[in-house]
């Protein structure tokens, strides 16, 4: 690890904006990875993957105070500035976008984005208002650096499809790229808050998972009620976690949740373990599927 590789960081808007112009009328291809930091090898797989569409990669730290309630754990977001650079650094990021509060929301700041109608479901019913946050942030930073594509995680499943129709329809001229989920290897999907989970919690939390796979077996063997596929979810988290917020199928556009598995489907699971929410999905695949 050499100071060479960690990348430069960029705080204001007005220089982040320069430089990607710079960059582009140079005829370089910019990719852009939105991130709240405390990164880990899933943030890092986007920055991977943003290096095959582009030349030169931009990571944006920013822990969006829009997309928190009052009650959620902005306060206590892991903020770890300096691991994180170093992390970049190693996969190859150029540059990083890492403004304070006040840069992105000065005095005075009103404007907000009203979400896409699939924001309401699932996520918009636990977490009221979290969508108008991400949507007006990403919107912005997608202005602050106007890059060529931008890669976003599976792992968020309703957020990436909130972001594809919302740069959809404002005619944001970005390309999306929705990157899959890295695990880690006894499958809980990576989070910057698996580490408020204790030991005992971060066991239970691998309910989430099992019960993905256990959806994934039903399907892959037939299975085609949904209400089965759900409660045999819902069994298998029952005992495991605090609370449930959702344990369900959707169509993997709409989400809507239908009676019956004819197409792929989404199933997503939110759960609450000791005081930490989490949230994990997997995209299931009916047989006669398969080969088509
Ligand atoms: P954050 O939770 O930091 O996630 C940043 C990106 O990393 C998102 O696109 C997310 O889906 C992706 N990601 C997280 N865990 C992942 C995993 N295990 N595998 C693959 N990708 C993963 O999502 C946000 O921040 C914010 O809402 C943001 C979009 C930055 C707006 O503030």
């Amino acid at each position: 690890m050499t100071a060479s590789n960690i990348p430069e960081v960029i705080a204001t808007v007005a220089e982040m904006q320069r430089r990607v112009r710079e960059l582009r009328a140079a005829g370089r291809r910019v990719g852009v990875v939105p991130t709240m930091g405390a990164l880990h090898d899933g943030h890092l797989s986007l920055v991977e993957a943003a290096r095959k569409y582009a030349d030169v990669v931009v990571t944006t730290i920013f822990v969006n105070p829009t997309q928190f309630a009052p009650h959620e754990d902005f306060g206590k977001y892991p903020r770890t500035l300096q691991a994180d650079l170093e992390a970049l650094g190693r996969v190859g990021c150029e540059l990083a976008f890492v403004p304070e509060p006040g840069e992105v929301y000065p005095p005075g700041y009103s404007t907000y984005v009203e979400p896409p109608s699939v924001a309401a479901p699932l996520e918009g019913v636990c977490r009221p208002g979290h969508f108008r946050g991400v949507a007006t942030v990403v919107l912005k930073l997608f202005n602050i650096v106007p890059a060529d594509v931008a890669c976003f995680g599976q792992k968020d499943f309703q957020q990436a499809l909130v972001i594809r129709r919302m740069v959809a329809d404002l005619n944001v001229p970005i390309r999306i790229e929705v990157c899959p989920i890295v695990r880690e290897p006894d499958g809980l999907a990576m989070s910057s808050r698996n580490r408020y989970l204790s030991p005992a919690e971060r066991e239970r939390s691998l309910a989430l998972s099992r019960a993905l796979r256990r959806a994934e077996e039903l399907v892959a063997a037939g299975e085609r009620r949904a209400s089965v596929v759900r409660e045999a979810m819902q069994n298998v988290l029952a005992d495991a976690v605090d609370r449930l917020d959702y344990a369900t199928i959707a169509d993997p556009e709409t989400l809507e949740e239908p009676e019956t598995i004819e197409r792929p489907v989404v199933a997503l699971i939110a759960a609450v373990v000791g005081t930490t929410r989490l949230i994990d999905n997997m995209i299931l695949t009916p047989p006669s599927n398969r080969q088509a």
